[in-house]
């Protein structure tokens, strides 16, 4: 999958310091014209501010008071907690996950306007702070009100992610999964289905098609008797077409007088269980503190 950097425009930036972290980036980012020349930009880990030179960045960390991403700690289980940080109360923080984002994602046109989103920043936790591991961005629900009246439409589609990212060194550990998790159990705290923006990269999809496909799994497995796409649909939050083309991929689907069915043989969930791979972390619902934005 590494065949993403043949697609590439003109990298800028080749590598990053973050926290103890050297990291080379895999595509463009906008960075403002006078950091156009560097190689390499050096990241405080906790305001995400960038320099261009590592004493520059050594100065810094001497008067940078924070210690974790600014905004609400609103899920902590043993070293991991997220942190909800509302783009139009930090926006200089938001801009700055936005551009170290770019560097690791293709598809995405980066919004400017942070103003729109809420950023969930996932950490790991030591006694030397609280180091970022990725994110996931959401745009706010008053601004798809205001969406919808400048387009003219309804984005009831409710859409519960915008941009994913684990931080290279922190990937295919199960965090992404953890991410995707998170943002659907929100989802449930709202009372709505959700569904990720498109496009979805290739690694994007990968994922989500793994997270659907293991929760569906372990329902249909636990299930007895009949179950519709609208009742998986509800105790899930993912949106039914998601769970129609997963369940198509895994060629659980029959179409039976003009309607789907769901034909869950248990030779074959388990068949399809043991290739589903790991679960990725569990989410501790318990240890989320949220109530959804009015
Ligand atoms: N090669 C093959 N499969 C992979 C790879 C890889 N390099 N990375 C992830 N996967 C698949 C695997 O199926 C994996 O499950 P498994 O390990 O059980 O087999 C699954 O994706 C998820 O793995 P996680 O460890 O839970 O996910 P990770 O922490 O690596 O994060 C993510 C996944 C967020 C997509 C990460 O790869 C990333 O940040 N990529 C760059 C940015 C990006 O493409 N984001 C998505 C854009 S789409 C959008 O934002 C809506
Ligand atoms: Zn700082």
């Amino acid at each position: 999958l590494r065949e993403h950097e043949e697609f590439t425009k003109v990298k800028n930036i080749a590598t990053i310091e973050l926290g103890r972290y050297e990291i080379e980036t895999w595509y463009f980012s906008p960075f403002p014209p006078e950091y156009n020349d560097s190689l390499k930009l050096y990241f405080c880990e906790f305001c995400l501010n960038f320099m261009k030179r590592k004493e520059q960045l050594q100065r810094h960390m001497r008067k940078c008071d924070l210690k974790h991403p600014p905004g609400d700690e609103i899920y902590r289980s043993g070293t991991l907690s997220m942190f909800e940080v509302d783009g139009k109360k930090n926006k200089v923080y938001g801009q700055n996950l936005c551009y170290l984002a770019k560097l690791f994602l293709d598809h995405k046109t980066l919004y400017y306007d942070v103003d729109l989103f809420l950023f969930y920043v996932l950490c790991e936790c030591d006694d030397r702070g609280c180091h970022m591991v990725g994110y996931f961005s959401k745009v706010t629900s008053s601004a798809f009100l205001l969406l919808d009246a400048v387009e003219e439409k309804h984005s009831e589609e409710s859409y519960n992610l915008a941009c994913i990212l684990t931080l290279p060194p922190y990937q295919r550990k199960g965090y992404g999964k953890f991410l995707i998790a998170f943002s659907y159990e929100l989802s449930k705290k709202e009372g709505k289905v959700g569904t990720p923006e498109r496009p979805l990269s290739d690694l994007g999809l990968l994922s989500y098609r793994g997270y659907w496909t293991r929760v569906l799994l372990d329902i249909l497995k636990k299930h007895k008797g009949n179950i519709s796409i609208k009742e998986l649909s509800d105790m899930t939050a993912i949106k039914a077409e998601d769970i129609l083309t997963t369940l198509q991929s895994l060629e659980l689907i029959q179409y039976r007088k003009g309607q789907h069915v769901i034909c869950a043989d248990p030779k074959v969930l388990d068949r399809h269980l043991k290739a589903a791979g790991r679960g990725g972390l569990e989410v501790d619902v318990s240890k989320l503190i949220w109530t959804p934005y009015k």
